[in-house]
């Protein structure tokens, strides 16, 4: 058995874990800085940068003393080099470096989004995912930063399908969760809210259903607002507004899921990232994909969110096909800064 230590810093938060060459996960660390950001409504890079700094070196001890080993019993190192925001990446890839350059041990670059959806195969003592995808297959990775349907050849290996527009679907949530008044960040408010409410009661868009595999969530946050002004505010029309505009959104991204199984002639769905922890979109995911003769693969919970077990399992595949940079190398290991790197800013502003 061979040991892999991946660190993830992409975005808010710090995360190291121990992975095995098969994808099992000795130790998963995530340190999270929503209490740094919440009162910004939104991440500030740069101290999201300097949370990393701090966080990064117990983060990846607490990590290692997890799986009960020592670096000298790690054999590669596997680090996120983007998408993500700058300063943040930068963290943990010259931690990274740092590490396989003094060991002499391989360091794997790893794309986020690929691992997202990769991490349907890792396993731990609670068991594994019931019944892996098999591949290709079509994956649809919803978190705040990123929203895309993609076809999944080989771990690692993505073909883009389709994308947003403009706010990702977690982005959206957030938005109309930050409307509404409720803490930062409101995915999961949404989502505990909703179950309380109509998802009928009031109707929203659904943006660019029915029109291809792209997504766009920015006119339903205005018209949430536009709704929001001329609504009563008691707890049940809060409750309301929370279930329609999940609907909305659990609507489009299931709707199109299965266009791109249908239009790729692929029956496995693999969905992942923060997004994914929805209730109501694993529901209805999972109900619309065995109408349609189709397997939906929900990543397990603790997976979705950002953390560093994701790296670990693509990582232990790229090591395998020979992906690792060593020695001199170690310099193209370069990072993938997102396109949109104030995206959580510019909605806090
Ligand atoms: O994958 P992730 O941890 O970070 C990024 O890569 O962006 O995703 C975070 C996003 C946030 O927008 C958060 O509100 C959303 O995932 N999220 C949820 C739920 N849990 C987390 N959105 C809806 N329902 C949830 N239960
Ligand atoms: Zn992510």
């Amino acid at each position: 058995m061979s040991r892999i230590l991946a660190i993830e810093s992409s975005c808010d938060e710090t995360a190291a874990a121990v992975v095995t060459d098969e994808r099992r996960v000795l130790s998963n660390v995530v340190a999270t800085q929503i209490p740094v950001h919440a009162r910004y409504g939104g991440v500030v890079p740069e101290l999201a940068s300097r949370s990393h700094l701090t966080a990064i070196r117990p983060v990846v001890e607490q990590a290692l003393s997890d799986a009960g080993c020592t670096l000298d019993e790690v054999d590669a190192i596997a680090v996120t080099t983007g998408p993500g925001l700058a300063g943040c990446l930068l963290v943990g890839l010259q931690m990274a470096k740092s590490i396989a350059w003094t060991r002499g041990l391989p360091l794997v670059p790893v794309n986020h989004i690929a691992a997202h959806v990769d991490a349907i195969f890792l396993s731990d003592e609670r068991g594994a995912g019931a019944v892996v995808p098999e591949l290709p297959y079509v994956a649809l990775a919803v978190s705040g930063g990123h929203t895309s349907l993609a076809r999944v050849d080989a771990p690692g290996v993505l073909v883009p399908l389709g994308q947003t527009l403009d706010d990702a679907a977690g982005e959206a949530f957030d938005k109309v969760a930050k409307m509404m008044g409720l803490p930062y960040p409101g995915g999961v408010h949404i989502d505990r809210l909703g179950r309380e409410g109509d998802p009928a009661a009031i109707a929203l868009p659904r943006p660019m259903l029915g029109k291809g595999l792209d997504f766009s969530f920015s006119g339903l946050k205005t018209a949430v607002r536009y709704w929001l002004e001329g609504a009563r505010d008691d707890w049940a029309s809060q409750a309301d507004l929370a279930a329609s505009a999940q609907e909305a959104i659990v609507d489009v991204l299931v709707a199109k899921s299965l266009e791109a199984c249908r239009q790729q002639g692929l029956r496995d769905l693999v969905v992942a990232g923060g997004v994914a922890c929805n209730s109501r979109l694993r529901d209805r995911m999972l109900g619309a994909a065995a109408e349609a003769g189709l397997r939906a693969h929900l990543t397990p919970a603790r997976y979705c969110t950002d953390n560093a077990a994701m790296i670990g399992g693509l990582g232990a595949m790229l090591l395998a096909r020979g992906e690792a940079l060593q020695g001199m190398a170690l310099r193209r290991a370069d990072i993938h800064v997102t396109q949109r790197p104030t995206r959580r800013v510019r909605r806090g502003a």
